[in-house]
This record gives structure tokens, sequence and C-alpha cells, in this order.
């Protein structure tokens, strides 16, 4: 008998664990990408070369191939795509409103502001005067990005009408619909929330706190560490609100992400952005399981397939673990230090840093994409924390930069 056919959108390194689960769960693989080194490119069974947003295209290969399911993970680009071949195949998914909620970011601002919930004050700007108007009404710090991207493109801290002149048409060219969003810079400790849903009940697998770079307009996570350890009064408002947010955002099923902040001066907590997929940087594959014992691949596979009924059991909080993420600055790679020694401590799980080699052109980093990542677990925050400065001081990769060797940058 034929095998079932699954389709999976994406076939970046973060896509490699759903392709490779469905090959081993007995179904044959059909990945959707551009050209390109993209890993799961070589591992799936057979590959079409489209972009992940050519939602008529993707369609047309969805029936001409007669798939039973089509999925994504780790990527919110995808998104969009695979509710548009659910919607008009009828497989098993979210619809296509919903998946554009999840990805726009102006459209979440309005639904969390109906729903009555905390929300960010915001505006959407059609012209760098609506822009101005905002920012001289807020009288303080404001965060300029465009409404459809992700990985930090185009998103600028703004503290002066000059700055935001200098920046606001660089952000437009970061949307594909031409869309700036300005609102007020909150200051505080940002979390992150992943769940599942079923049937549009929703339940919390973990939660961590984030911590930024300390570099100028670069809006990435050095570390992002499970489960969190804020005050219970905090986590229990944070579990709320997403609760909240993802049911009255009406998602149907399949994994969030979703990030918070809690201003430092008033203590509310607000949502950045809710994403309707599963964590990048191997958050859905590895951390989840680590964490929750549930394989993700597995259930989203399922889910896709129509096969998911009911909520699965899980337990919560299993260990402490995370990752830690660095840059290398620009330059090139003239050793790329004791990788392997890394590799060899038993609390690494999972990295990229087989992306590093000798001779690798190093690009100056702009947004979140450029990240080496490395996952750790420990049994306790402290230990976590130990074993990440272990990482950090063991790795010792050298790039010749123009100011002489330098090594990575973690903070
Ligand atoms: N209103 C805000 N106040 C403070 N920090 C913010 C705000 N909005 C975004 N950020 C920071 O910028 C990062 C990137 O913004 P986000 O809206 O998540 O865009 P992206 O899709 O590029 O991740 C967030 O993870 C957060 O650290
Ligand atoms: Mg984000």
């Amino acid at each position: 008998m034929a095998k079932e056919k699954i389709m999976i959108i994406g076939a970046g390194r973060y896509q490699v664990p759903i392709i490779e689960k469905a090959k081993e769960m007995g179904y044959e693989t059909i990945a959707v990408s551009p050209q390109g080194a993209y890993p799961g490119l070589d591992i799936a069974d057979k590959v079409y070369y489209l972009d992940v947003r050519d939602e008529k295209g993707i369609l047309n290969v969805a029936r001409g191939e007669k798939v039973s399911g089509v999925t994504t993970d780790q990527t919110d680009i995808a998104v969009r795509t695979v509710a548009y071949v659910c919607t008009h195949t009828g497989l098993s998914g979210i619809d296509y409103d919903t998946a554009t909620l999840f990805t726009n970011k102006l459209m979440m601002r309005e639904r969390s502001r109906q729903l009555g919930l905390p929300t960010i004050r915001y505006k959407l700007c059609r012209s760098l005067d609506d822009a101005k108007t905002f920012f001289a009404s807020l009288g303080r710090s404001a965060i300029l990005k465009p409404v459809d991207n992700q990985g930090s493109r185009g998103v600028y801290m703004i503290e002066s009408m000059k700055e935001l002149e200098k920046r606001f048409y660089d952000t437009l060219t970061f949307s594909p619909t031409g869309q700036a969003i300005i609102e007020e810079y909150i200051h505080g400790r940002e979390f992150e929330v992943d769940s599942i849903v079923v049937n549009y009940e929703e339940k919390t697998l973990m939660y961590a706190d984030t911590d930024l770079y300390s570099i100028p307009n670069v809006f990435a996570s050095k570390t992002r560490l499970y489960p969190s350890v804020a005050d219970s009064e905090s986590i229990e408002k944070l579990l709320d609100l997403n609760h909240k947010t993802i049911t009255g955002f009406g998602l149907k099923q399949g994994l969030t992400h979703s990030e918070y902040i809690q201003d430092e001066e008033t203590g509310e907590i607000y949502l950045i952005e809710a994403a309707a997929r599963g964590g990048g940087s191997y958050i859905s594959s590895h951390i989840a399981e680590l964490q929750t014992g549930v394989n993700t691949s597995e259930f989203l596979i399922n889910l896709a397939l129509g096969k998911v009924k009911e909520m699965p059991e899980f337990e919560t909080g299993r260990c402490h673990c995370g990752y830690v993420t660095f840059y290398l600055p620009e330059g090139e790679v003239i050793d790329v230090g004791e990788i392997d020694k890394v590799r060899s401590f038993s609390f690494v799980k999972k990295d990229t840093l087989d992306d590093i080699y000798p001779g690798l052109k190093t690009l100056s980093f702009n947004d979140k994409t450029a990240r080496n990542v490395v996952i750790v677990d420990a049994g306790s925050r402290e230990e976590l924390l130990a074993n990440i400065e272990t990482i950090r001081k063991t790795l010792n990769t050298k790039v010749m930069t123009r100011n002489g060797i330098e090594g990575p940058i973690w903070r």
C-alpha cells in the first residue's frame, strides 16, 4: 500500500525534527521550500521548490500530491500558507483569518484591546507623520516595527524625533504590506509562554524567563530559561493572560509561542506577540520534550492528519533547561574553537554549532536568525546558569575582524 503523504512547509534546520519524525512514523514527506542550503531538502522524500509564502502554488502541490496533512513548525512565515491549504482542502488545521491574526502585530493589539486585556499603547503608521504624532503624544521611548515580519528585522527603539525620521522608511521596507506600528516601549522583565491547543482548549506546556542582549536594536534573547523563576503571583497573571489571549484569539488547535513583558513600574503584564506554532531555536522540538515529555513534532503530525481527538496528558517543569545563544563578530572564522568539547558535555542537548567552520565569513548581525544556539539542561536554575557559564568559557571560537582576533559575543 502506498504511504500516506504529509506536506511540511519550510525545510530549514528547525523544520528538520518534524520532517525526520514524520519519516520515522512511516509517512511520505513532501517538503516545500525555496532552493538553497536548507537541510530539510536533503532528508524529505520529495521536494518542491516554491516560496513558502506562495499560497496558491503550494495549494496546487497539495492537491496534486493528494496529501493527507500539511503542517510546519518553528517558523512564522509558513503559518498562513498552512492555514490557506487546510482551508481550501478541508485538511485538519486552523482557518486563514486566525493565522492572519497570529502573524500580524497590529491585529494582535486590536484584538487584545477588544478582549479587554491589558494592551501596550500603539498606533498603525501609514505615514511618517502618523508616527511622529503618536511619538509626540507618548512623551517617552517608543518601539517601531513592521506589522508583519519576524526575527526582529526592522525593529528599532525610538528615543527622539530625529531617530524616528531616520528609521521609519527602513522599518517599512521590512513589511511585505508596507505597514509599520509604533508603540510605547515598556521597561521590564520578559517572559515567554508555550502552550498546546486541542479543540479550542488551551493548556500551558512551559514558560520561561527571557534575557536580551544589551546591544542596541538587537532585540534578541541571549538566554531563555525554563521554567521562569518569577514570583508565583506574576506567573499566575502571566499564564492567565496567555490563556485569555490564545482562547480569545480563537485558536482551534496547534502549538503556541508567545512573548510577554512586565512593566517594572506597574507590575502589569502585556502581550508582545503570540505565534500559532511552536517556538524556534529548538524550543518546540527539544525544550518542550525536556520540560514536558511531549514530542511536539509527533503531536503536530497527528494533528495535521486529524488523528488528535483530545488534549494529551503531560507533566510540566520536569527539569530546568533552556538555551544560550551567541553571535560571532563580523569577519572570518580562523579557529572554530572547542565545539567538540562543548558538545561532549552531558548537559548540552542540541546545538547549531555545525554552522561554524574555518573560513566562514561572518556577517554583521542585525536579526535573530544570525544567532548560534545551544540547548542546555540541569536540575536547578543555579546549575543551569553554571552550565551556561561553562559553555561560554569553553567555546573559544576565534574570528579575524577588522580590529584583530575576537571571540563570540554572548551579551
Ligand atoms: N513595546 C515593547 N516594549 C519593550 N520591548 C519590546 C516591545 N515590543 C517589542 N519589544 C522587544 O523587541 C523584541 C522584538 O519585537 P517583536 O514584536 O517580538 O518582533 P519580532 O517578530 O521581530 O520578534 C521583543 O521580543 C521584545 O524584546
Ligand atoms: Mg518576537
